[in-house]
């Protein structure tokens, strides 16, 4: 009859209120079945002492790279699920890829389905990366995709092995439309990034800093000003993925103003980490790879200040990791870059760790403090509401809310980790050998996660003390447009011009 559980003296943070001391949440069978004050207990009901600690929904991490073909010595399902619980993620949504030559993408999907099966401590989905949206896919695959509750589509405009051209991404974004999916993109100029590299490597330039200098922050304005225009002919909600330059930035701005359904997201590497950190260090001059990534770490600290400026203002609907890790010391990691003492940048792979840094490197800048540099709601519609809705998961994850997953994460109480912690690469979970946050302090950290309704990280009394089974897949539901609107009509069209051609 009663509750399973309550939590109890915590201050419970949801996307819109701060609630007071006080209210507790009653759990019964993995879910919130309500919030309310002093909640009836059965003899049997556990009782979680929140002491006074902030209460948050588990976050959801809707962009992570986990066992992917392309990145062999990075985390697999089961390193990877179990950094994210440790950092207070309960949902991750990775990727399934196609490559080129797959003619169906359906064996790929169930691929993917097997390399998480009963290998993941935290509740996951997939996004599928179209590298060939042919037309018979499109036509037959993607309705019984979109059943199957994979809702969300990648498309890179970069990346020689995965890139479309503009007829192939307007193609997909018509069927998009129609099917209902979620379309993330990739957007970099590839031809801008290619006489560049071709550039540098004539005059040898090939150490991992020179990354940085090959991929601009104009391939990445243009590129987004392009797929906004591809989207907004079409009318199809996009979000822009991995966003480092104010000047992209101010396009999806401007496009929002519109109300245009442009959606956006950045990462923690580009709130805290500067291009100098691929020149490496004395001891070891190629240790800057560990920072590669793209689009690549930017020069200057104003670079990050209008990051931070789009995470507080609501330009940004996700903050997500882009977890993309590979091995450092290893020959097929990112060591790849690095032949016979001779360092090729082209060849490192691409992307960092972060799924577990993800919540605590945010949350330490949330808060109701005047130096504070997003308010603690923003914190949790960025790292979790916003990201649960656009991705068709509103009503069971993202929220502490009745009806929804009793997915939660209870922080320490301020007086109870005086200098709060300290990240680095031992204290993480993950499976590669190196964080970019090393060193970097933050005032607080999970302290327990719950995963519908059971604690399945405890910092204090054994760490990880969930189960590689515990996590599901979700079929998700058809994602929600959150900023904007469709139905605009495009600059320079006639009202209802589309329907001759829609
Ligand atoms: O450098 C990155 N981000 N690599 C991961 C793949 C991607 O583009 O998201
Ligand atoms: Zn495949
Ligand atoms: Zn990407
Ligand atoms: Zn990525």
């Amino acid at each position: 009859m009663g509750f399973d559980s309550i939590v109890t003296n915590g201050v419970i943070v949801t996307a819109t209120e701060v609630l007071s001391l006080g209210i507790e949440i009653g759990i019964k069978d993995g879910k919130i079945s309500c919030l309310g004050t002093s909640l009836p207990r059965d003899n049997d009901t556990e009782i979680i002492d929140a002491k006074g600690a902030y209460i948050t929904p588990g976050g959801v991490d809707s962009h992570v790279h986990f066992a992917q073909d392309n990145s062999p010595t990075g985390d697999n399902f089961t390193t990877g699920s179990r950094s994210a619980i440790a950092g207070g993620t309960t949902t991750v949504i990775a990727f399934a890829s196609q490559l080129r030559a797959e003619e169906s993408v359906l064996p790929c999907i169930a691929e993917y389905h097997t390399r998480a099966k009963d290998l993941s401590y935290c509740d996951y989905g997939f996004h599928l990366i179209l590298t060939n949206p042919s037309p018979s896919i499109m036509a037959k695959e993607m309705p019984q995709i979109m059943e199957d509750g994979i809702t969300s589509i990648k498309l890179y405009m970069t990346y020689e092995p995965m890139k479309l051209g503009d007829a192939q991404v307007l193609d997909v974004l018509m069927a998009s439309r129609a099917l209902g999916f979620t379309t993330m993109v990739h957007a970099e100029n590839s031809d801008i990034i290619s006489l560049i590299t071709d550039r540098l490597e004539s005059a040898g330039h090939s150490s991992p800093y020179f990354h940085a200098i090959s991929r601009p922050q104009i391939a990445e304005n243009e590129a987004t000003y392009r797929i906004i225009s591809l989207a907004e002919l079409t009318d199809t909600p996009i979000l822009i993925v991995h966003m480092s330059s104010e000047v992209a930035m101010k396009h999806v701005r401007k496009a929002q103003t519109r109300m245009l359904p442009i959606h956006a997201e950045t990462c923690p590497q580009y709130l805290f980490l500067l291009s100098d950190r691929l020149r490496g260090n004395n001891e070891d001059s190629f240790s800057g790879a560990k920072c590669v990534c793209s689009p690549p770490l930017r020069h200057d600290p104003k670079d990050l200040e209008a990051m931070w400026t789009g995470i507080a203002n609501g330009t940004f609907t996700t903050f997500s990791s882009d977890h993309a890790p590979s091995t450092y010391d290893n020959p097929g990691g990112k060591k790849k870059g690095l032949v016979n003492g001779v360092m090729r940048y082209r060849d490192i792979p691409n992307g960092v760790p972060g799924v577990e840094t993800r919540i605590p490197l945010l949350f330490n800048h949330a808060g109701p403090e005047k130096d504070a540099r997003l308010s603690l709601p923003r914190f949790v519609q960025l790292t979790s509401t916003d990201p649960a809705k656009l991705y068709g998961l509103d009503g069971v994850k993202g929220s502490i809310a009745p009806g929804y997953d009793a997915d939660l994460v209870i922080w320490y109480p301020e007086s109870e980790l005086a200098g709060g912690v300290e990240i680095s690469q031992k204290m993480l979970h993950h499976g590669v050998d190196y964080t970019p946050f090393e060193s970097m302090n933050v005032k607080n950290w999970p302290r327990w996660t719950y995963l519908r309704g059971k604690k399945i990280w405890d910092r204090d009394n054994g760490g990880v003390v969930g189960d590689m089974s515990d996590g599901k897949f979700l079929k998700r539901g058809k994602g929600k447009v959150v900023v904007g609107r469709m139905g605009n009509d495009a600059t320079g069209m006639l009202p209802g011009e589309r329907d001759y051609w829609q």
